[in-house]
């Protein structure tokens, strides 16, 4: 297989620690063997969500979190607030229509970031709102949610805070509890650096009290299902789980612990910052504001006069280096730089040499060396 180095927003490299965990045997999912792995799993899963409450594990991909943070709490004709400024965002919004909801969009410009008088505005006028969507981090435009200052505004109202932490939790902050989040979601094959296929979920007192009034529809993402078979003996999941999916994500998230969530964050942050000033170094722009771009993900304007085939095309296929495209009306017209999980000094040189020599052959006037220098002066 070709040694790609993936610089995507998900799914991201994997430790080789990660990829041997995956590889041992597999045991039954219903045993006192499996039980304490997967209590020890659920256990690093709650202390990087930052929450004394349960974590829950689903073998699926995120998608599948983002259902069951909705499908779990909303009646037919419950009204829900969806925050939408990007593809998730939507995606939220067409999950909670699925479900019958009664979806209220608060539709932000893609490439800008919700603010907490927005929501409170809308919920002033709203008393029948039941619950609140927000993704932390919009992968699709590289945007940031205020996610601390938007649970500051929901501590005044009884609607459920749901917050899409796909892809920042294991790299942002994200404390669910100091937040006052109800019902937080994440992904394996993000920050977290684990392959993809799973999905966590962490509930409150507050969520479950609902949960436990809603006539829910949900079969295989019954989150009471789930909350029982957790509580047994051995702890089980309600179906089978991905066993070898379960020993990678537990094997991803210890190295985290060691690494330590604070260390990690800031270690993104730095990635982040290094990325935007190497972009600015070769004149290209970023397509969000910089204060409200993303620590894992980085949106930046197709230059002028260059194809998104011609550009990524080149960084894959010539030199190696895989980055995403632009979403719906944004494909063409942005490419992302993905700097989540294990990205380091190394991975931004490598990026960024790509680059030069990429836009250089397609023409563009670049002083070469001087996105390499951004990112030396970063790590000297
Ligand atoms: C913020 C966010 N939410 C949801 C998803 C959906 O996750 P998945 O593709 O794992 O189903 C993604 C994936 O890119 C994401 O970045």
């Amino acid at each position: 297989m070709d040694n790609i180095l993936l610089m995507l927003p998900g799914p991201t490299t994997v430790a080789p620690r990660v990829l041997k965990a995956i590889s041992d045997s597999i045991v039954n999912h219903r045993s006192a063997i499996f039980g304490e792995i997967f209590t020890e799993t659920t256990k690093l899963m709650s202390e990087v969500f930052q929450t004394k409450n349960q974590s829950y594990l689903l073998t699926g991909s995120g998608t599948a979190s983002m259902e069951a943070a909705i499908a779990n709490v909303l009646n037919p004709k419950d009204k829900i607030l969806n925050v939408v400024g990007g593809k998730f965002g939507q995606r939220f919004m067409q999950i909670a229509n699925a479900m019958g909801g009664n979806t209220q969009e608060l539709a932000i410009k893609w490439g800008d970031a919700v603010s907490p008088e927005q929501v409170k505005e809308v919920l002033d006028k709203d008393e029948d709102i039941k619950a609140i969507t927000v993704v932390h981090n919009e992968t699709s435009t590289g945007v940031t949610a205020p996610i601390e200052e938007i649970g500051k505004v929901m501590k005044n109202y009884d609607a459920l805070y749901i917050v899409d932490a796909i892809s920042s939790v294991g790299g942002d902050r994200v404390e669910v509890d100091k937040y006052g989040i109800d019902i937080c979601i994440t992904g394996s094959q993000k920050c977290l650096a684990a392959p993809p296929g799973m999905a966590a979920i962490t509930l409150t007192d507050d969520a479950w009290k609902v949960i436990d009034k809603v006539d829910s529809k949900a079969y295989y993402l019954d989150m009471k299902k789930y909350r029982k078979t957790g509580a047994g003996t051995p702890p089980e999941t309600p179906y089978t789980p991905s066993v070898s999916m379960i020993y990678g994500l537990a094997e991803a998230l210890k190295i985290i612990k060691e690494e330590g969530l604070e260390n990690r964050v800031i270690r993104h942050e730095k990635a982040a910052k290094t990325v935007k000033n190497a972009v600015k170094s070769l004149n290209l722009e970023l397509f969000p504001k910089e204060e409200i771009s993303s620590s894992t993900v980085t949106a930046v304007k197709m230059p002028e006069g260059v194809t998104d085939s011609d550009f990524r095309g080149t960084m894959r296929n010539k030199y190696k280096v895989e980055l995403a495209g632009g979403q719906d009306h944004l494909k063409g017209n942005i490419f992302r730089i993905g700097h989540m999980g294990n990205i380091s000094y190394k991975e931004l040189a490598i990026t960024f040499s790509a680059m030069e020599m990429t836009l250089k052959g397609l023409g563009l006037d670049i002083e070469m060396g001087a996105s390499l220098a951004a990112v030396n002066e970063s790590y000297l």
